[in-house]
């Protein structure tokens, strides 16, 4: 068995991100908001730009992509992870765990201490993934995509320092 790595895309992986991306929408659609056939349609220009900011991570295996996560910048000091998928071949090898620290990674060093995102109800193995990493649950719940039953619950962690404790004046 070999070692599975990761690392950042660049512009010029575009057709690899594609790739990736679309095995993904194809392989797991009741997991993702976005839609095979409505990625399908995006143009190299499209691909590109997502990659310009170094933020999409592909998991590699003897050279070969087996897996993908993305994070961006949501709002001041939080960044949404997304994008999350790992082949059915490569799974319960730690590919999920060595995505989702290397996004994690990529938040801290752009100072976005909180980190959120969203999992499909029942979804409970990328729940387990996302708890190792000291996700939560937050209590917020949505539809995954508009118009649909199916719905998704929020997760988020933080690494903003909590405030100091105030000790009690004798
Ligand atoms: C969710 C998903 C990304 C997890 O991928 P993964 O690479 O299997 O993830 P992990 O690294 O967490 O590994 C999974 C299991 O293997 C175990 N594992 C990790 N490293 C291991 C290793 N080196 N050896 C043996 N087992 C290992 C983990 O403990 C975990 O066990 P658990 O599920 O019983 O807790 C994958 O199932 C997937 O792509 N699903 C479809 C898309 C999806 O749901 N995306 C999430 C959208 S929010």
């Amino acid at each position: 068995m070999t070692t599975i790595s990761v690392r950042p895309l660049d512009t010029e992986d575009w057709a690899l991100y594609r790739a990736v991306r679309l095995a993904a929408l194809a392989d797991a659609p009741e997991a993702f908001g976005s839609t095979l056939g409505r990625e399908q349609a995006f143009t190299a220009d499209i691909w590109r730009g997502r990659l310009t900011k170094r933020n999409q991570f592909v998991a590699e295996d003897a050279g070969e992509a087996c897996g993908l996560i993305g994070i961006v910048p949501a709002e001041p000091g939080v960044a949404e992870l997304v994008s999350m998928w790992v082949h059915p071949a490569a799974r319960g090898r730690g590919a999920g765990d060595l995505l989702v620290r290397e996004a994690l990674r990529w938040a801290k060093d752009q100072h976005l201490p909180e980190v959120r995102l969203w999992v499909a109800d029942g979804n409970e193995s990328a729940e387990r993934l996302y708890a190792r990493h000291g996700f939560q649950r937050t209590g917020q719940i949505q539809p995954v995509r508009e118009g649909e039953d199916e719905l998704e619950f929020a997760m988020a962690r933080s690494e903003r320092p909590r405030p100091m404790p105030r000790i009690a004046s004798s």
